[in-house]
């Protein structure tokens, strides 16, 4: 069964606490949490104070995603802010190793995200030392876009060297999931499935979480 995470960016902001408790009741296993700058990607979200509040009310695994430059200066403030999993980009790491081991030491799960054009092999001589792999199925930056097709052959790739090297490094897919494509991520090797508007946009919210668990 895949982990499902819900992505903050689509819930009603207005509404937090009520989107929040809905979560927290159900099968939700994480809760997605996009973090951008305006610099890295081409808009701008919500940072830390949202996090710290977030961190009080959920009683799921906050799941960081750093869409931001220079990700190691924010590291231990993330963690403090209550995140479980950090996640940075690799296209803004030029020193992922040391970002990597600086998130582990902090005592969070790390993740390193890749941009759809961005190849999976150029993880092989880091995957080791990565507990998550976010794969973008957009151009990051925005909720509601459209899944990228290419995207599974990634996932299969990445498989084939995670289970090659004998790893437990989680997949996780980023945008564009929906209950329609949902199966055939999870037969490509996704352990973790991002949803915002297929989550925040559903008549109902629950039922849908639970769908896509059943995967
Ligand atoms: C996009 C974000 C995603 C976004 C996914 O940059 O990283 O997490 O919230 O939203 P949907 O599921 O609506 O594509
Ligand atoms: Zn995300």
């Amino acid at each position: 069964m895949p982990l499902i995470a819900p992505s903050l960016l689509s819930a009603d902001f207005l509404n937090l606490q009520s989107d929040i408790t809905m979560l927290n009741e159900s099968q939700a296993d994480w809760f997605h949490l996009d973090v951008m700058d305006g610099r890295f990607v081409p808009n701008i979200s919500f940072g830390l104070p949202v996090i710290e509040h977030i961190r009080k009310a959920t009683t799921k695994i906050c799941d960081v995603h750093l869409m931001i430059l220079e990700p190691g200066n924010y590291a231990e403030a993330f963690k403090k802010a209550g995140a479980d999993v950090l996640t940075v980009h690799l296209e803004a790491c030029p020193h992922l190793h040391r970002n990597l081991q600086q998130i582990k030491a902090l005592g969070m799960k790390a993740g390193v995200a890749l941009n759809p054009h961005t190849p999976v092999h150029l993880l092989s001589d880091i995957i080791h030392e990565i507990d998550l792999v976010c794969l973008m199925s957009v151009n990051p930056g925005f909720g509601g876009q459209q899944f990228i097709p290419h995207t599974l052959e990634k996932i299969r790739t990445l498989k084939k060297m995670i289970t090659e090297k004998q790893l437990h490094t989680l997949i996780e897919i980023d945008g564009g999931v929906t209950l329609q494509n949902a199966p055939s991520l999870v037969a490509a090797g996704a352990d973790v499935l991002v949803a915002g508007n297929t989550v925040f946009r559903a008549q109902d919210p629950t039922a849908t979480i639970a769908a896509l668990k059943a995967c």
